[in-house]
């Protein structure tokens, strides 16, 4: 009988809790035709179609320690890499498939390589790990909600057979929890109709999951997807329970608290551009300024932020990725503080921006200047010890300027003479309050 361990449970998410933000990697043969890791499933397209980017497979500049430096220079405090998608190739030596990396042209156990780099660069690491498997015979093609060959009653599901397709996935899950050394989270996707929870022999699988890795955390996707919460929202967890929620491309509007009102540990997942696997052709990027409001928006509403890179089939960034990357880094060198280890404050959101909180310390991020001194609201004068920018340390003076005498309730910041502000992305000012604020 599975017992939800509160004390556990608190204990596991700990890292993933600070660490706020982290980078995905979506990478795979689907990077070869670049129109995204569906590509299969939406152009219908027949195996034998996508087997030539399996038998050309070669990234040869994939070098996982330049990856490993890109999102540690970013400022990422974890990273998860695809091991299989949907299409079922396997990025990793699988014992039981020759549809793996290793047994394409480039013959490399990219997993493998990944998790050293990263591990060496002092990340957390986590792998996603697809439940759907459109390679795998025995997985529902014809009337599936998905598969590529949902369409063709000439590849209906007589023959196949669920628990044959059950024992392959699972067997891959326990090869990568027992060969790949320490994982700090499993990335399951997805569940839909009824394939969900038990469909998935989803008890079995989570209790192996955690015996082999015991501080491993697993996401909900066992039991839901992008939608829905799952049964710790309902504090009513199920054995294969998630440790966190997984919002896809948006960010919930107001955090995520269980149905009892208590916060619950989630991750909004999201793509610099439109798309997860490389596609060339979209340049819908979002800004460096955009995405480092957006993470600051995911920690003041207690969550963290798992942003996308999608691989070119060389095995590199997109340039467009890089320079994203290098600007959130530029940021995140000087206003990390103001990230790790923090989250709501517990105060409503400021006219300027937002607030991130580490106990004693409030964080100013300032979006929009004032014209002339900065008021702070609901933080009084008294209640502050010092006021300083983040990013150099320096003093930032309490305003005792005449122009807010009518306002002697409200506290003001001077940020001096300039109307603009210092950091046009994100200035952070830290505020120490005095304790019990
Ligand atoms: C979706 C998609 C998938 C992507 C994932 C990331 O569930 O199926 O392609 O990997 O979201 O969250």
């Amino acid at each position: 009988m599975y017992t939800f361990d509160k004390r556990a449970y608190d204990r596991r998410v700990r890292w993933f809790r600070q660490a706020r933000f982290g980078l995905f990697f979506h990478f795979g043969l689907y990077a070869i035709p670049a129109r995204g890791e569906w590509v299969r499933s939406t152009e219908r397209m027949p195996e034998e179609a996508y087997m030539p980017f399996f038998h050309s497979f070669d990234p040869a500049r994939f070098d996982a320690r330049a990856w490993a430096r890109a999102a540690k220079d970013a400022g990422a405090a974890y990273a998860v890499l695809t091991a299989k998608h949907h299409d079922g190739f396997c990025l990793f030596d699988a014992d039981n498939t020759d549809f793996k990396s290793t047994r394409t042209p480039f013959g490399r156990d990219i997993v493998r390589e990944f998790l050293d780099a990263f591990r060496a660069e002092g990340l957390k690491v986590g792998l996603y790990y697809s439940l759907l498997d459109w390679h795998h015979p025995d997985y529902p093609h014809y009337g599936d909600r998905h598969h590529p060959m949902r369409d063709d009653p000439a590849q209906a599901n007589d023959g196949r057979v669920w628990e044959r397709y059950l024992t392959y996935m699972h067997a891959q899950v326990r090869q990568l929890c027992t060969q790949y050394g320490r994982l700090d989270l499993m990335w399951f996707d997805f569940s839909y109709d009824d394939m969900l929870g038990e469909k998935w022999r989803a008890a079995e699988l989570a209790d192996m999951v955690r015996t082999l890795q015991p501080d491993i955390l697993l996401n909900n996707r066992l039991e839901a997807s992008g939608e829905g919460f799952g049964s710790l929202y309902r504090c009513q967890p199920t054995p294969w329970h998630g440790d966190l929620i997984t919002p896809e491309q948006m960010i919930p509007p107001a955090g995520l608290r269980d149905v009892r009102g208590e916060p619950l540990v989630w991750e909004s997942c999201v793509t610099m551009n439109n798309s997860w696997g490389y596609v060339r052709t979209d340049r819908h990027y979002k800004s460096a300024d955009m995405l480092v409001k957006k993470l600051v928006e995911c920690v003041s509403k207690g969550g963290n932020m798992l942003l996308n890179v999608g691989p070119t089939a060389a095995g590199e960034f997109p340039p467009e990725a890089t320079a994203i990357l290098d600007k959130i880094g530029r940021w995140m060198d000087k206003n990390a503080e103001s990230i790790r280890s923090c989250g709501p404050a517990g105060l409503d959101k400021p006219e300027f921006g937002r607030f991130t909180r580490n106990g004693s310390a409030l964080y100013l991020h300032i979006f929009e200047n004032a014209l002339g001194p900065l008021p702070v609201p609901q933080v009084k004068r008294d209640d502050i010890l010092s006021a300083t920018m983040l990013s150099d340390g320096s003093e930032v003076p309490l305003s005792a300027s005449w122009v807010h005498s009518d306002y002697p309730d409200v506290c003001f910041l001077d940020l001096g003479p300039d109307p603009v502000l210092p950091d046009e992305t994100d200035t952070v000012v830290k505020l120490l309050l005095k304790e019990g604020f």
